[in-house]
């Protein structure tokens, strides 16, 4: 696998690929890489002749700085999962790479972002498309894929490329989940034991066909903190804290 860490050389390679009549996968990651990440870059192989995953922990994207100081970085064992899988390109940039303007330009979207996390998570989803509209221009990809599980970046990285005439497939893919339901995410990490005991409770529940009142109900009454459970686009969505980690999931009503 080929470490890239800046914008100038993967451009550089990039062209060779064009050159060579190559499709290109990309798969944009924060790191600490689990089975979820892992989901996107296999459909990518199978679907491309290269694949380029990228891992940045984007600053500008945390609207609490105590959630970014404690974000779970784990570099030599993503190499080594991203080399078993046969990856061809890590892209690992860091901030003066992505953010040469110090983030004074910013794509923003007025409506959805707006919407469900953007209504308590000031200035993360402008965080989200900024860096991924940069990371889309560097790796100029033919696909690019997004996990259901933050469906609502998805949709607005979707809707981005459309507005913005990108030319590039952006690619959902199912959520993966733990055995017991918990939907697979970076900050699992962080849950305490009795917490991690308590977490699949929120996929049960949210799956159960309640309004939306008894699934708040019966949320509280396992110790979840609510941010909001709302039904939208025939999905519930839903947010909610367990001690000081948030946790997200979306279901087909
Ligand atoms: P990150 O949380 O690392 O997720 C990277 C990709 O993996 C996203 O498309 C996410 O939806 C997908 N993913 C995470 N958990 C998943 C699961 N359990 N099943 C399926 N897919 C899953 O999302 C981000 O990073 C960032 O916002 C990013 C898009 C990289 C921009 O910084």
């Amino acid at each position: 696998m080929i470490i890239i860490k800046t914008a100038d050389e993967l451009k550089l390679l990039r062209k060779k690929f064009i050159e060579a009549k190559k499709d290109v996968g990309f798969v944009p990651t924060m790191g600490a890489l689990h089975s979820g990440h892992k989901s996107l870059f296999q459909k990518s192989l199978v679907e491309n002749d290269v694949t380029i995953v990228s891992i940045f922990v984007n600053s500008t994207q945390f609207n609490d700085r105590s959630d970014y100081a404690n974000y779970p970085i784990n570099i030599e064992k993503d190499v080594e999962i991203l080399e078993q899988s046969g990856v061809d390109v890590l892209f690992l940039p860091n901030y003066e790479v992505i953010y040469p303007d110090n983030y004074n330009y910013r794509i923003n979207e007025y409506l959805f972002s707006k919407t469900l996390c953007g209504r308590t998570r000031e200035g993360h989803f402008e965080g989200v498309l900024t860096v991924v509209m940069k990371l889309l221009n560097i790796v100029n990809p033919k696909r690019a894929y997004f996990g259901e599980k933050d469906y609502q970046q998805y949709l607005l990285i979707k809707n981005m490329c459309q507005s913005f005439f990108l030319d590039v497939d952006i690619i959902k893919c199912p959520t993966v989940r733990e055995v017991d339901g918990l939907a697979m995410s970076s900050r699992n990490l962080l849950l305490t034991k009795q917490e991690r005991e308590t977490a699949p409770h929120f996929y049960k529940i949210l799956s159960q066909p309640y309004t939306i009142k008894k699934t708040e109900e019966e949320l509280v009454n396992f110790g979840f903190i609510i941010d909001y459970i709302e039904d939208l686009h025939n999905r519930r969505f839903g947010a909610v804290y367990l001690g000081k980690v948030r946790l997200i999931d979306n279901v087909k009503l």
